[in-house]
């Protein structure tokens, strides 16, 4: 099968940086959103991101009309029915996974590839949902998808041996560095990751030492480019929140517990940098203070 066509199902910080990565790569690419106004901000993003490079002198400007011109948006999965693979990257929570995922199965043509962008939950419990668990993996590009190298490519029991080929020479097309991994919530980063992230919350629940000084020690300590404060935030509170969630539903270990300062931020809507504010305030962005 030769892949062409590439819908991306949720424009928000993931969806955006895959859309991009994705037509970047030459692919016809469809960018589904819930509403008019979403898309037209997903394309915005893409578009600066697009002229950033131009700027730096690492894209032309025909490569960048180019790329935007097979950029389509959309708010209907109906427009995602003839395309060879489909990239989910909507909101961490199961039901609302499931629920596209079934509009998909029932729209898109037999042949469509699924994938999931997710960063927690397992691939075999959205692949069951549709009618297409041997065409389904798990694609998990990293923030920023246009800048990070790694994909982790996810297979289940049930996945067709081909497709899974198939989809690993798809993501080395996209210019990505794609390992394999198994169907364990979390995968290999975020097993790793999401229990440092939640250890620096408790630490600074603890008053082991302030949001700055954890943050400057990882980075000059252990030469890590963010800190985990400013990373929480880069990656979205709402989004940890619901990853350590599933994670300690799945493995129930205490390192996967969220935190219950974690919680307090995401219902006093601090989700991070999207928002404006998280543990740092983002109202000077060249300069974010803690919160
Ligand atoms: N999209 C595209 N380009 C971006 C960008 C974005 N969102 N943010 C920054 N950049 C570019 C900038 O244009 C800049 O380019 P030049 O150096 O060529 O000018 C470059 O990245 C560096 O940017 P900054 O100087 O503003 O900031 P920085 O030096 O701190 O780099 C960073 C930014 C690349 C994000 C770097 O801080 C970094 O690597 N941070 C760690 C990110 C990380 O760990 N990601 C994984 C998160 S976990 C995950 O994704 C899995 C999950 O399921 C939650
Ligand atoms: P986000 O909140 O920035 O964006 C989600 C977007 O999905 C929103 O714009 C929302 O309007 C849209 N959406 C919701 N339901 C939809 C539907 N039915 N159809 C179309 N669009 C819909 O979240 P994000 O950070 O981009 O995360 C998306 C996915 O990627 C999650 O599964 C997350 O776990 C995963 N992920 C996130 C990161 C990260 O650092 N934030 C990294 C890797 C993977």
């Amino acid at each position: 099968m030769t892949i062409r066509k590439v819908g991306v199902v949720g424009g928000g910080l993931m969806g955006s940086g895959i859309a991009q990565v994705v037509s970047q790569a030459g692919f016809s690419t469809v960018i589904c959103e819930v509403s008019q106004e979403l898309v037209a901000k997903s394309r915005q993003v893409i578009e600066k991101n697009l002229t950033r490079l131009v700027e730096k002198g690492l894209l032309t400007n025909a490569l960048k009309a180019e790329t935007l011109s097979r950029l389509v948006g959309s708010t209907t999965v109906e427009d995602l029915a003839d395309c060879d693979v489909v990239i989910e990257a909507i909101v961490e929570q199961l039901p609302a996974k499931r629920d596209l995922f079934r509009a998909l199965d029932a729209v898109c043509k037999p042949t469509s590839i699924f994938a999931s962008n997710t960063s927690s939950l397992t691939i075999t419990e959205l692949a069951c949902t549709t009618k297409r668990p041997d065409r389904f993996v798990g694609i998990h590009f990293f923030n920023p998808a246009p800048l990070m190298k790694l994909v982790e490519v996810v297979r289940t029991i049930a996945t067709a041996p081909q497709v899974y080929e198939e989809i690993f020479s798809f993501c080395k097309q996209l210019g990505k560095s794609p390992v394999q991994t198994n169907d364990r919530a979390g995968f290999i980063v975020n097993r790793l990751l999401v229990p440092y992230l939640l250890d620096a919350i408790r630490a600074l629940d603890q008053g082991i030492g302030s949001i700055e000084d954890i943050d400057s020690s990882m980075k000059l300590g252990c030469g890590y480019p963010m800190g985990p404060f400013a990373l929480l935030d880069f990656i979205g509170l709402d989004t940890t929140y619901y990853i350590a969630n599933v994670m300690f539903d799945e493995f129930r270990e205490q390192r996967f517990a969220p935190p219950p300062l974690l919680k307090r931020m995401v219902l006093a809507g601090r989700t991070g940098r999207k928002a404006g504010c998280g543990f740092y305030d983002y109202a000077d962005k060249s300069q974010p203070k803690s919160a």
